[in-house]
């Protein structure tokens, strides 16, 4: 497997030993967590395919526990943006591991952490420049939101309708992807979150602003199914938050780090905002996320005296830090000039197949025909990886790595799937 390869299948997707791996987790595992075929579910109209079971990554490349070999467009949740397992990336986690795991978060950083967070307010645009680490995109939310309260004394929020900013109880209110996901703890979630129509008319916002500290939008919506923002909107959106008082925040943990051929998206749909989140391809595939604001806006944290306010124990984990310093790198050198031209390529073809590219540079969406979960399910049978993106197309965010052939299968294979439905 060199990363750069078609599917080569040895048995059915997925094949036996995904499924005796799938029988142990069905036993030891929260049953929310990974969908299976049950006779229950079948029985209740909600048929699920086993998923295979990851064994090995590299390039664009995944090997399951049975051999199968298969190509994946979505580069892991959009994480491995430089490939799975680059080089670089493996190299400096291991010269890191080899020296130092964990440090001590608050109490005592590492050297990792110190470059990492110069070389983040390098990389960001306008003047944010203070950053706040995380493991998880939730984590860099739960940031913002902490700094928005302390910088405008306003615990309101604004989201917009389909937005999608993480699981975890704090951000969980933000969420107006699925309602299902926040209705068994909608009394525990953040109470003043107001919901807006995506594109909607920015004088709604204004008249939603009241007792608002944070905006925060996706540029691209990315999970709710690959929308990108109208011309110029991003940019009202936030003069309003700013002039009500409030903070403008922008959710760049898919968008950001390359992902649609620029550092971020904010800055050419017109707008630096004044807290940024960051986090999927930020380290090359290890868990870190990072909110990251103007000198100003942090400020309101206060200086610590010693017990931090706002802190976890793996803070500024040294062998992520270090991952992320390597993927920056690898981006810089090369890697961005990879991602446009793997885009390039994608997106014309994806239009001469006759259909609708929806997205910018590696975050996008092909419009398919057809119940697109049953779609990804058959291309995954094929040795397709891809996730539906919202209700009528299949999202793809692959690896910079993606070939010409890779993209030229893909298409067929979907061609294929769809003349199957
Ligand atoms: C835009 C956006 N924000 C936040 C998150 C949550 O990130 P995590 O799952 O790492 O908490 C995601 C995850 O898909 C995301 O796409």
């Amino acid at each position: 497997m060199t990363g750069t390869d078609l599917p080569v299948l040895r048995t059915d997707v997925p094949g036996p030993a995904s499924q005796a791996a799938v029988d142990i987790l069905a036993r030891h595992e929260c049953p929310a967590v990974t969908a299976r075929r049950t006779r229950r579910a079948e029985a209740l109209g909600v048929v699920s395919d086993d998923p295979i079971v990851w064994q090995s990554a590299v390039g664009a490349n995944v090997q399951d526990v049975d051999g199968n070999q298969l190509v994946d467009l979505t580069s892991g949740f959009g994480v491995a943006l430089v490939g799975h397992r680059h080089p670089s990336v493996v190299r400096a986690a291991n010269q890191q591991a080899r020296k130092l795991v964990h440090a001590m978060g608050d109490a005592w950083p590492d050297l990792s952490r110190v470059l990492l967070l110069q070389r983040l307010a390098r990389i960001a645009p306008g003047d944010l420049e203070v950053s706040l680490l995380g493991l998880s995109g939730s984590d860099a939310i739960d940031a913002a939101i902490k700094t928005a309260v302390l910088a405008t004394g306003q615990t309101g929020v604004i989201t917009f309708e389909r937005s999608y900013h993480g699981l975890a109880l704090g951000v969980l209110g933000l969420q107006g992807y699925k309602s299902a996901f926040t209705a068994p703890f909608v009394d525990i979630t953040h109470g003043q979150v107001t919901h807006l129509p995506w594109g909607c008319d920015p004088s709604v916002v204004a008249q939603a602003m009241a007792g608002v500290g944070l905006g925060l939008a996706e540029p691209i919506q990315g999970r709710g199914g690959m929308h990108t923002a109208p011309d110029g909107w991003l940019a009202q959106i936030a003069a309003v938050a700013r002039a009500h008082g409030a903070l403008f925040g922008l959710d760049e943990i898919q968008t950001g780090m390359g992902r649609t051929g620029e550092w971020f998206a904010g800055p050419s749909d017109g707008v630096v905002p004044d807290l940024m989140c960051v986090g999927k391809a930020l380290a090359g595939g290890y868990p870190l996320s990072v909110c990251i604001g103007t000198p100003e806006v942090m400020s309101a944290w206060g200086t610590s005296t010693g017990e931090a306010l706002h802190t976890q124990t793996f803070l500024g984990h040294p062998v992520g830090c270090a991952a992320a310093l390597a993927s920056i790198d690898v981006i810089e050198n090369g890697g961005m000039a990879q991602i446009n031209k793997t885009a390039i390529a994608l997106q014309r073809s994806i239009q001469a197949s006759g259909r609708v590219f929806r997205g910018r540079g590696l975050m996008g969406a092909v419009t398919t025909q057809g119940d697109v979960l049953a779609l990804s399910r058959a291309l995954l049978r094929r040795g397709w990886l891809v996730l539906p993106a919202g209700i009528d197309s299949l999202s793809l965010t692959p690896p910079m790595c993606l070939t010409q052939e890779q993209i030229n299968g893909f298409i067929n294979a979907l061609d294929a799937a769809e003349a199957e439905q």
